[in-house]
């Protein structure tokens, strides 16, 4: 079943986090779905680097986690069929990625397409990439910000769930701007996955975004103008 069928009142939707690093957005997902009343509860964390600091997290919170690296495979469709062993045994209905710093091949996004959802940092489709924060500050952008995406084969391009703007300062270094981006990520992350997991957003067979219900902009996200279908 994709998440856009589940019923309301349904039970937490079971989600897997993909990380490489630091793992910040893990933890703001991992807090969320500690409150009573999120949709989701984390079942497992994929790793693949072991020196990954989210992995620590994980263990706080005694979730199952898991490294799979590269190396250890011949190929890339090893690499990922190893992913999804894992994933076959954890049954999540959501995969978020969170740090995840390895593009996907098609086969891997095709098997969680509608399900699978990233965070990046910037306002998309502007600066899809790495060191965000260095060239939004070098092409001298005033706004800046995050962006929830449904994942698709090409880097950065998937259709937009939720978007989160922030001033770009005067005397803004990259690391501060990054900061400031950071926490903006924290917020937009939790309330994006609630939408997908409580089926209030979709991905069409067009690739286009559907809501049911538009959620009314809140202090966490500025909201994606989508069509809205039918309820
Ligand atoms: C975040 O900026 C996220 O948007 C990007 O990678 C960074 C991961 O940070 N995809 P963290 O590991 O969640 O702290």
């Amino acid at each position: 079943m994709s998440p856009s069928d589940a019923p309301p009142n349904a039970k937490p939707k079971r989600v897997a986090v993909m990380i490489s690093g630091r793992g910040s957005n893990l933890g703001a997902l991992i807090s969320a779905s500690m409150a009573s009343g999120y949709p989701c509860r984390i079942v497992g964390v994929v790793s693949d680097n072991a020196d990954a600091a989210g992995l620590q997290l994980a263990a706080d919170y005694d979730i199952d986690a898991k490294v799979v690296e590269r190396k250890d495979h011949n190929s890339r469709e090893a690499h990922e069929d190893a992913i999804q062993t894992i994933f076959d045994d954890w049954q999540p209905d959501i995969v978020c990625l969170a740090g995840y710093m390895r593009l996907l091949s098609g086969t891997f996004v095709a098997r969680w397409m509608g399900s699978m959802i990233n965070i990046h940092p910037s306002l998309l489709p502007s600066f899809t990439g790495l060191d965000t924060h260095q060239r939004v500050l070098a092409h001298q952008v005033t706004l800046h910000g995050c962006s929830v995406h449904f994942v698709t084969e090409g880097m950065d391009e998937g259709p937009l769930i939720a978007q989160a703007a922030v001033p770009v300062l005067p005397n803004d270094d990259a690391d501060r701007l990054a900061a400031r981006v950071l926490k903006a990520e924290h917020r937009l992350y939790p309330s994006a996955l609630r939408l997908v997991a409580e089926g209030k957003v979709r991905i069409t067979d067009s690739g286009t975004v559907l809501f049911r219900d538009f959620p009314e902009p809140d202090e966490s996200a500025a909201l994606y103008s989508h069509p809205v279908e039918d309820a």
